[in-house]
């Protein structure tokens, strides 16, 4: 794998199987094109005040999200009686009762510790950026859009593929440690502009628009029609995220036994969230529907595997490095990372992480003709 980050600490022991689901050519079947397309300009919601301000896309994922699962700790309501620490319901995106927490931006809670999300987090599979520029079929030296680029952790993949590179990364703390890796790269340009993707203006139209593990965080009233305006008639739009998960499941139980032990739930999303995941496939999937709906055509969703070898600490940074237990108050967060350390730590000191790499890929409708 390519985590230069964490070498040494994360081995790639195995890489498996693309499970490549083309699931039929619906795209122009499910909906019509939506005709001219008008650029928003203006957000739609505030980042700044506190309460229910989360964009649409986090509302909505909050709900989901909030699910009860049968038999996980998530599915036990908090007794107003219960004896111990406090329950922390997880909000992805504000703890109530947290003003400061919820008060600030939560998508911008990734740059609190820019360099330590970048050396805790994989990359992306070398194949998923083979498969998404062979999609996306670019002429020689076409410069590509990403959204959201953080510290650029696919940015790299693409532009040692000498593919220039504009990324949309509104978190200057994040753009910070990425142009910082770009600095060392020979070929490929990178182009770093600082800006949140619904309000930027594209200068150009591109052929590829890709998103890693980022498009959630864009308002969705907006981002499809966005994402349209910056792609040029036939452009392909790539969004991928990683989903983690434990395969000792001895170990995975004692992990999220110290959460119930600390009254904080396992936050969605994440190494031991107990939920099948990606839970969704190809026409059943949300980003599946949206992006049809959306007017986009050659749907297709594709799944990577590989497996990490992280050692103890490799492993906590890994879970220290998502959004959910980032939101959690500093002294609950420790005493459950430090609990889970000295598990991991019994447990043998090393643990195999599975990565499942799911990729939904489409494309804009091609020019209109005579
Ligand atoms: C989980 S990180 C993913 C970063 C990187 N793409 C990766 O694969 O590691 C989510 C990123 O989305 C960025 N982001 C949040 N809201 C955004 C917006 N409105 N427009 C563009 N990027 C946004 C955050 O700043 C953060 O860098």
């Amino acid at each position: 794998m390519h985590d230069k980050a964490a070498a040494g600490e994360v081995t790639a022991v195995q890489h498996t199987d693309v499970i490549h689901a083309l699931f039929g050519l619906i795209g122009n079947a499910c909906s019509p094109s939506p005709g001219p397309i008008p650029c928003p300009v203006t957000r739609t919601w505030s980042t700044t005040s506190a309460g229910s301000t989360a964009p649409p896309a986090m509302q909505q994922h909050v709900r989901e999200n909030q699910r009860p699962v049968a038999g996980s700790v998530r599915s036990k309501a908090p007794s107003p009686a219960r004896r111990g620490p406090p329950t922390v319901v997880f909000m992805p995106y504000g703890i109530p009762g947290n003003e400061s927490a919820s008060a600030r931006s939560r998508r911008h809670i990734f740059g609190d510790d820019a360099d330590q999300y970048d050396a805790a987090r994989p990359g992306y599979p070398h194949q998923l950026v083979q498969d998404i520029l062979e999609f996306s079929a670019l002429a020689a030296d076409e410069p590509v859009l990403e959204v959201g680029a953080g510290t650029g952790k696919a940015t790299v993949d693409f532009a040692r593929l000498g593919v220039p590179v504009t990324c949309v990364e509104p978190d200057v703390r994040m753009a910070g440690v990425l142009r910082r890796r770009c600095a060392q790269l020979s070929d490929g340009g990178v182009t770093i502009e600082v800006a949140d993707f619904e309000t930027w203006h594209p200068r150009r139209r591109y052929g590829l628009l890709y998103c890693a593990q980022a498009w959630h965080w864009i308002d969705p009233a907006v981002r499809w029609t966005r994402a349209r305006c910056a792609l040029v008639p036939g452009g392909a739009i790539a969004l991928f995220w990683n989903h983690w998960f434990l395969e000792c499941g001895e170990l995975a139980d004692r992990l999220t036994a110290v959460h119930a032990r600390h009254g904080v739930e396992v936050p969605p999303d994440t190494l031991l969230d107990p939920r099948p995941r990606p839970a969704r496939r190809g026409p059943e999937a949300r980003q599946w529907r949206d992006m049809t709906a959306a007017g986009f055509v050659e749907p297709d969703h594709r799944l990577y595997t590989s497996v990490h070898e992280r050692s103890t600490s490799a492993l906590i940074d890994l879970v220290n490095s998502y959004g959910g237990y980032r939101a959690l108050p500093a002294g609950a967060r420790e005493r459950v990372l430090n609990e889970m350390a000295h598990i991991v730590a019994e447990h043998g000191g090393r643990a195999r992480v599975k990565v499942i790499t799911s990729l939904f890929l489409g494309r804009t409708p091609p020019a209109a003709t005579g």
